[in-house]
């Protein structure tokens, strides 16, 4: 079991089990959660509960569910060090939720470019979850006390939210949540979309060709990246206006290690079609280890059961307490 000291300062994130995960996800985050887990108190969520502002298939979020925390763990997370859990697995979450939801104001959420995005797309069930969804995260984050939180660019505005939130309430109330900050990759924090590299790669995005998935074969990997946009040059260049190819050698870099410099040399000369195969390769041997372990674990249902248990009650510990804190502070009864 994760051993939680005192001593050692908190890392929170969650992902959606909203769709197959991809390589923005990976790259952007899960890649680098396993860095913290030696010298941090490490919980990683699966957040069930924020993939429903969206309509889903409950089998498919019932099987993407399992799927993201073998991915945890595939992606070298011991849930043995980290706390690993379903975040419906623990109330206290919607609890503490909607208490910040009286503590978060109508405009603020209104200003959310991810509730602008997903309200465009999702135009004829714009529900209220929608809406409240940064105060839900906010209530994730703050319930560990969390220092740090590991995510991708297009949460940092989540993140502003939350520390706004935690400061208003510790005005307030004195000194009840610890005020996190973000912590965002220096590459690979916003990896965009293959067929439109100037938006972002998402998970639940239609067109397949757009999107690299963790667990893609390597045949498709390779195929995905051979059709990537680029752009009428031929030269592999990082430069202004050429966003395909600035996220093609930004994926490149991430997988292999090399600088973008590095990987601009080794190109120098060579056409976009040869890069092309090679950030493919770079990619489908990076992610095969990964795969292999996936596979092994999602055939071992009663091991992912046996970690989501002990884990959501060892996260539901700790949140409890800051939930009872918050309780108090508010004036509820308490009769526990
Ligand atoms: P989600 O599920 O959309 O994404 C999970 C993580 O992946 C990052 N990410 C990306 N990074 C780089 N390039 C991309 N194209 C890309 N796409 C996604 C995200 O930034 C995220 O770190 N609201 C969150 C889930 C959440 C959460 C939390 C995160 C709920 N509660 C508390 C941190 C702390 C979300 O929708 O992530």
């Amino acid at each position: 079991m994760a051993e939680f000291s005192n001593d050692k300062k908190t890392i929170f994130s969650g992902v959606q089990p909203s769709g197959n995960l991809t390589i923005g996800n990976y790259l952007g985050a899960i890649k680098n959660f396993a860095e913290f887990q030696d010298e941090y108190n490490c919980l990683y969520c699966v957040v069930d509960e924020h993939a429903i502002t969206v309509r889903q298939n409950p089998a498919e979020l019932r099987r993407r569910t399992y799927e993201t925390l073998a991915l945890y763990i595939a992606t070298g997370l011991d849930p043995e060090k980290n706390i690993l859990y379903v975040q419906s697995h623990v109330p206290c979450h919607a609890e503490l939720g909607w208490i910040l939801n009286c503590y978060t104001m109508f405009g603020e959420l209104s200003r959310m470019t991810q509730f602008k995005d997903k309200s465009a797309k999702n135009a004829n069930n714009i529900n209220a979850g929608l809406f409240t969804y940064p105060t839900l995260m906010a209530a994730d984050i703050l319930l560990y006390q969390t220092d740090i939180v590991p995510v991708g660019v297009d949460q940092k505005q989540h993140l502003e939210l939350t520390r706004d939130i935690a400061e208003r309430f510790n005005s307030v109330y004195g000194e009840t949540f610890v005020v996190p900050e973000p912590y965002i990759p220096k590459h690979g924090a916003k990896i965009a979309s293959l067929a439109e590299p100037t938006k972002k790669m998402s998970k639940s995005d239609e067109n397949e060709n757009a999107v690299v998935r963790i667990l893609d074969s390597k045949d498709a990997i390779i195929r995905k990246f051979k059709r990537a946009v680029t752009d009428s040059d031929t030269c592999v260049k990082y430069a202004d206006g050429k966003d395909g190819i600035n996220n093609l050698l930004t994926i490149y870099s991430s997988f292999t290690g090399k600088t973008i410099e590095e990987a601009e040399r080794e190109f120098e000369g060579k056409g976009y079609g040869d890069f092309k195969l090679a950030v493919g390769e770079a990619c489908a041997d990076a992610l095969a280890p990964v795969r292999a372990e996936f596979d092994r674990l999602i055939a071992d249902k009663a091991y992912l059961e046996a970690v989501m248990k002990s884990n959501s009650e060892q996260a539901y510990r700790i949140a409890r307490k800051t939930l009872s804190k918050v309780q108090r502070k508010l004036g509820f009864t308490q009769i526990r």
